[in-house]
């Protein structure tokens, strides 16, 4: 038995958190891959119990697609030295299309498949990122694919980077032709093959980055979830032999309780954790992560990525609506500048930059907070999944409970990000 918290906090903020976050880490839990097996969650504070069922696997039916051509007077040379992607703004152009959809890329979850679990409005498919003091190269899959000739790219962390590599693979899959390309999707560790480029596209499943119990089989229950924050090795050997590695955690550690954190070994049993703030937890781990890199990289032949926290949208009130529901039926990007929600940390954002900056081996930042953070429209909000089924319609008109204001619809807000990943490849 896992002893009782230790702290003395009162029973209804529990509840609170527990119900809010209970549903939200429902969302990660059951998708990891096609293969995870159905199991059964049941939230009494919430009154929320919920089946889940086997996804199913998405059908193979690749439809080859026209390569995208763009004007080759492309004359914009983007330095990322010289110009932050960081600050900018939105900006709407109807023609301006998404290089694929969830109907011509084969390989999307249907936790992300917008349109096909029924959103209509599409404006949130037509803003650009226009940073201040350049232009965001667009992404060309020709390009991104012989920048990864010969080379493993791996993206590794929780759903919202699962989010990103599916984005990847969707924006570069369409130029490769059916019998040149494969995928194959396991519980943790997946991977795409562009053959006549001997490269894959992989992504590998650690959602604190350090291991965890929670890690292959997801302990629904937050209370219950242990980190052993000074270990990474079981997840890192198959990082090793990687050319491009591309992490993210956070929202992982947001479940607003203390983390149960552990050193030294799970054999001793479980006990013996501290229970520590999200913050101090989370830096600890990400040293972890960044001694395992500064050790085992070798800065010349592997380059090491960060994607910084992505976004939630919990609170409407955060960007003034009073009446409003989580993201719900949002359809504009909040367009005060700097907006900065309460779903968005600053404590694990300055972890990351402290441990980041003292790191031996490089690591490229991509900063998508502030540009995400304005996207309150382009959660996948109530056109999502759960357990492997969409939604009812009774879930759809209770946005409160089952409205998804953490995960994006794609494609959307994550082919952006893949923008800027893209432009400093
Ligand atoms: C919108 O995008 C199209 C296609 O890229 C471009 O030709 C046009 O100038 C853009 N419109 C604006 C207002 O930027
Ligand atoms: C393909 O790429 C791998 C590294 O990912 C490399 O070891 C191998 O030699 C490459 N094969 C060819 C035929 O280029
Ligand atoms: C990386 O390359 C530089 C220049 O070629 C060399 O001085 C350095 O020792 C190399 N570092 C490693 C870790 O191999
Ligand atoms: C919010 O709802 C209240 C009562 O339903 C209404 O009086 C008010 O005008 C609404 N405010 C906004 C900003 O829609
Ligand atoms: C969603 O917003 C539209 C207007 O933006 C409004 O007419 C509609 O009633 C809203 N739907 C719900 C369920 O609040
Ligand atoms: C990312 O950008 C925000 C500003 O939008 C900044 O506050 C933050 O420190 C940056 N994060 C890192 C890790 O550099």
């Amino acid at each position: 038995m896992p002893k009782p918290p230790r702290g003395k906090v009162p029973l209804s903020i529990i509840t609170i958190a527990v119900c809010a976050l209970a549903f939200v880490l429902l969302l990660y839990t059951e998708r990891i891959s096609p293969l995870s097996s159905g199991s059964v969650f049941s939230f009494k504070s919430c009154s929320a119990k919920r089946n889940a069922a086997k996804l199913k696997k998405s059908g193979d039916k690749n439809a080859y697609i026209k390569p995208i051509s763009y004007a080759e007077d492309d004359r914009f040379e983007f330095d990322p030295e010289e110009c932050s992607l960081v600050h900018g703004k939105w900006v709407f152009n109807r023609s301006v299309n998404p290089l694929y959809s969830d109907r011509t890329c084969p390989y999307l979850d249907r936790q992300f498949s917008c349109v096909k679990n029924g959103r209509l409005d599409s404006d949130y498919r037509h803003w650009q990122w226009q940073p201040d003091d350049c232009m965001l190269p667009r992404f060309d899959p020709q390009i991104a694919l012989r920048k990864l000739q010969g080379k493993r790219l791996m993206f590794v962390g929780d759903s919202l980077q699962r989010g990103q590599w599916e984005s990847f693979v969707c924006l570069v899959e369409s130029i490769i032709p059916q019998r040149q390309k494969s995928m194959k999707r396991g519980r943790i560790h997946s991977v795409f093959k562009a053959k006549e480029y001997n490269a894959t596209i992989e992504f590998y499943w650690a959602p604190f980055l350090v291991e965890s119990n929670s890690d292959v089989h997801i302990i629904a229950d937050p209370k219950k979830r242990i980190l052993k924050v000074d270990s990474v090795a079981k997840h890192a050997k198959h990082w090793t032999g990687v050319d491009i590695l591309a992490f993210n955690t956070y929202v992982w550690w947001m479940s607003g309780l203390k983390i149960k954190s552990l050193w030294g070994s799970f054999d001793n049993g479980e006990e013996g954790y501290d229970e520590l703030d999200a913050a101090v937890s989370y830096r600890i781990g990400l040293k972890t992560w960044a001694n395992w890199v500064d050790s085992n990289i070798n800065p010349n032949k592997t380059r090491v990525f960060f994607t910084t926290m992505s976004p939630t949208h919990q609170r409407s009130a955060d960007w003034g609506n009073m009446n409003g529901t989580k993201c719900f039926n949002e359809t504009k990007p909040i367009t005060k500048k700097q907006h900065w929600g309460t779903g968005s940390n600053k404590q694990m954002m300055s972890a990351v930059t402290g441990v980041v900056e003292r790191m031996k081996v490089p690591v490229t930042l991509i900063n998508i907070t502030q540009l995400s953070e304005y996207r309150i429209d382009a959660h996948s909000s109530i056109y999502t999944e759960l357990g492997g089924k969409l939604l009812t319609d009774e879930e759809k008109a209770d946005p409160l409970h089952y409205a998804d204001c953490i995960h994006w619809c794609l494609p959307g807000v994550p082919d952006t990000w893949n923008q800027i990943f893209y432009a400093h490849l």
